[in-house]
């Protein structure tokens, strides 16, 4: 029955020449006998009695056609050259469903032009060239849902543009010039649920305007050049369930507050210039499923950082600079079950990145500088459970499997590959180095194996140094640790790490920090560096007797003079000692030929010293 309407008007209008044989009153009578009712359409029109559509689109039209059966429920006037719409134009259509006025060349709409349109649910008014909406156009239209004026001039939405429009559900604002919107032009939109706004010239995020929106659950925000998203930008908006933000290129900044107040399941900013996740905005949505932050320039997911997110099941970063996936980057989320990295500089993807790989389904990896070594020998192992998005993932090296994608590796074959070496440091032979204080002291420390290892250092704090170390002391790209400015306090045994997925091997390096008293041969100073042996040996050792260092406080014949002023009562006290020693042997009978003695030496080296378990001895044979 629906066919019968549409084939009346099909051949009817595209095919005049034809109107000999099917007879327009043919059909008209053919179909009074199929749907019981009158049904006329505007002979530059097509209907379907059944569907109770009429559709005058491309018709060259410049106002409503005459003759629009009085029950039609659907009335398409789009692609015409309709300039303004008249007050009561529709007064005569009062069942109007939907009523689609695209593509016409409106600017100007008196207001009660939909005036009688109660039932009418959809209008759309896309593309003309509207450029304001002033208030009261929309009266009159208590059912509309959906209205859509994209693709206008459109500047600014004054206050109460829409403001009886109380059962709108969905706005298409886009692509206007709106520059500006007024903070009470969203009021009296009480139920509306989806608004779009893109292609403007907005500044800023409308606050103000968006409060109004009690009810809305999707919120869209396209091409923008918004630079930052402030705090607090979304308030109110406390049913909002989906907030998607694309290609604002200016967008770097997401202040820490500025989702605040929200309670999204699905977020995705795309296409802006975020380098970094902002985690902090992000942190208290823990209703959050979908995470889309694709076509960013972000180099790092942390660890650690996004397990506020508990109940995330989708992050997409594609297209980004991702270099670095840390260790527990998805700690805590339990529900994860989809990671969307292709197109992005990863080299590897390793299994403890995860919460638990067991809930992972989809992994897009494709499209990234892999190498197939031991750390995605995981992948390989769970690649026929695991889906790729139907884009497999390649290796990018080692050379023997260059260009090789995943599922053509055999199992009989991978053993020999995805393998690493563990990381070793060739030179272990411990290393000293003295430096003074106030200089600069360099300690080197090299690693090798597949993958190249990390190096990390441990100081004699027990403090892990590492090349996110931030301040005096750094660790530069090849391993080296390098401390500005030393201190006293910086001497001891510094422990390098050289670190991969394979396993880790080490090294100590001493280093002395000399505070600004120089060394001189003399019997006062001999005595203190038989307490340290100076070994100036291996690529370690790098004396730096930098200007910073400060001149000596005290002068060395001062010095020599108050140690050996300290020595002689020592040597007294020790002499007596042995006198009482040498008498209580002899009366006990029993000879003891040697004795040692123990002793912490008077200079301020204490701190060097105190890590090497005790003060030097000194051994004497006794007669
Ligand atoms: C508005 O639309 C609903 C259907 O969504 C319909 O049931 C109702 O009768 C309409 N109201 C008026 C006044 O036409
Ligand atoms: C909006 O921005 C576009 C493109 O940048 C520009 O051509 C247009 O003139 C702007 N409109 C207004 C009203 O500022
Ligand atoms: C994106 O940010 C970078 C700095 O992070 C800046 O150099 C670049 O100009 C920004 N791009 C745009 C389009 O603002
Ligand atoms: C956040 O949204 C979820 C469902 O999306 C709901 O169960 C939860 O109660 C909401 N929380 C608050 C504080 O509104
Ligand atoms: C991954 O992201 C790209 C780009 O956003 C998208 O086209 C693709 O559909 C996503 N893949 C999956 C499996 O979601
Ligand atoms: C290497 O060291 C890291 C921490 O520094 C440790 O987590 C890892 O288990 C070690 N690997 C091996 C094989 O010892
Ligand atoms: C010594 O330190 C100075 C200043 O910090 C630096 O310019 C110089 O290269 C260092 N020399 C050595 C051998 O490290």
């Amino acid at each position: 029955m629906q066919e019968a309407g549409k084939m009346v008007a099909g051949p009817f209008l595209d095919f005049p020449s034809s109107r000999a044989c099917w007879h327009p009153l043919f059909f008209l009578a053919l179909e009074a006998l199929l749907t019981g009712s009158s049904w006329s359409c505007p002979s530059r029109c097509h209907c379907s009695s059944q569907d109770r559509s009429v559709f005058c689109n491309r018709r060259r039209l410049t106002t409503v056609p005459g003759g629009i059966p009085p029950e039609s429920e659907l009335l398409d006037l789009s692609k015409n050259r309709i300039r303004t719409l008249h007050q009561g134009m529709f007064s005569r259509l009062q069942p109007l469903k939907e009523l689609d006025l695209s593509e016409n060349i409106i600017s100007n709409i008196e207001p009660g032009a939909f005036n009688s349109l109660q039932k009418l649910m959809t209008l759309r008014l896309k593309s003309n060239q509207l450029k304001i909406v002033p208030p009261g156009i929309f009266t009159g239209l208590p059912n509309l849902t959906i209205l859509d004026i994209s693709e206008n001039k459109i500047v600014i939405f004054l206050d109460h543009s829409f403001k009886d429009l109380f059962n709108l559900r969905r706005l298409e604002a886009g692509d206007n010039h709106l520059v500006f919107i007024s903070p009470q032009a969203f009021s009296g939109l009480l139920r509306l649920q989806q608004l779009t706004l893109e292609r403007c010239n907005l500044t800023g995020v409308p606050q103000l305007a968006l409060a109004q929106l009690r009810h809305l659950v999707e919120l869209r925000f396209k091409v923008l050049s918004i630079r930052a998203l402030h705090n607090y930008a979304f308030q109110r908006l406390r049913r909002l369930d989906v907030l998607e933000i694309e290609r604002w290129p200016f967008l770097a900044t997401l202040e820490p507050h500025s989702l605040s107040g929200l309670n999204l399941t699905s977020l995705a900013i795309t296409k802006c210039n975020l380098s970094t996740i902002p985690y902090e905005a992000f942190r208290h949505l823990a209703y959050l499923r979908f995470l889309d932050l694709s076509y960013n320039p972000i180099s790092v997911i942390h660890g650690k950082r996004l397990s506020d997110l508990l109940r995330l099941q989708e992050f997409h970063l594609s297209g980004g600079r991702l270099t670095t996936i840390a260790t527990s980057a998805f700690q805590g989320l339990n529900y994860f079950r989809l990671l969307n990295v292709s197109g992005n500089a990863l080299r590897t993807l390793e299994e403890g990145v995860f919460h638990s790989v067991g809930n992972l389904e989809i992994l897009r990896l494709d499209r990234n500088p892999l190498a197939c070594d031991c750390r995605l020998l995981w992948i390989i192992r769970r690649r026929r459970r695991l889906s790729f998005g139907g884009q497999q993932p390649a290796c990018a090296s080692p050379t023997t499997v260059k260009g090789k994608v995943f599922k053509d590796f055999s199992d009989v074959l991978l053993p020999s590959h995805f393998t690493c070496r563990k990381s070793n440091i060739p030179d272990k032979t411990p290393q000293w180095v003295s430096v003074q204080e106030g200089g600069k002291a360099t300690l080197t420390c090299r690693g090798e194996g597949d993958p190249h290892p990390t190096i990390y250092w441990v100081s004699p704090h027990n403090i892990r140094l590492d090349s996110n170390h931030k301040g005096h002391v750094r660790v530069l790209a090849d391993g080296t640790l390098e401390i500005d400015y030393t201190l006293a306090q910086d001497s001891g045994a510094y422990q390098c790490v050289a670190s991969n997925a394979a396993g880790n091997d080490t090294l100590v390096v001493h280093l002395r920090v000399d505070n600004g008293i120089p060394i001189q041969p003399s019997t006062g100073s001999r005595l203190i560096t038989s307490a340290w042996i100076p070994t100036t040996r291996g690529t370690g050792s790098n004396f730096n007797r930098s200007e910073t260092f400060p001149p000596p406080l005290i002068d060395v014949g001062t010095l020599v003079g108050v140690l050996a002023m300290g020595f002689l009562p020592f040597l007294s006290s020790v002499s007596v000692c042995f006198v009482f020693i040498f008498f209580w042997s002899k009366s006990k009978g029993k000879v003891k030929h040697h004795a040692t003695f123990e002793f912490v030496p008077h200079y301020s080296h204490a701190s060097w010293n105190k890590p090497r378990g005790g003060g030097s001895k000194f051994a004497m044979k006794l007669m």
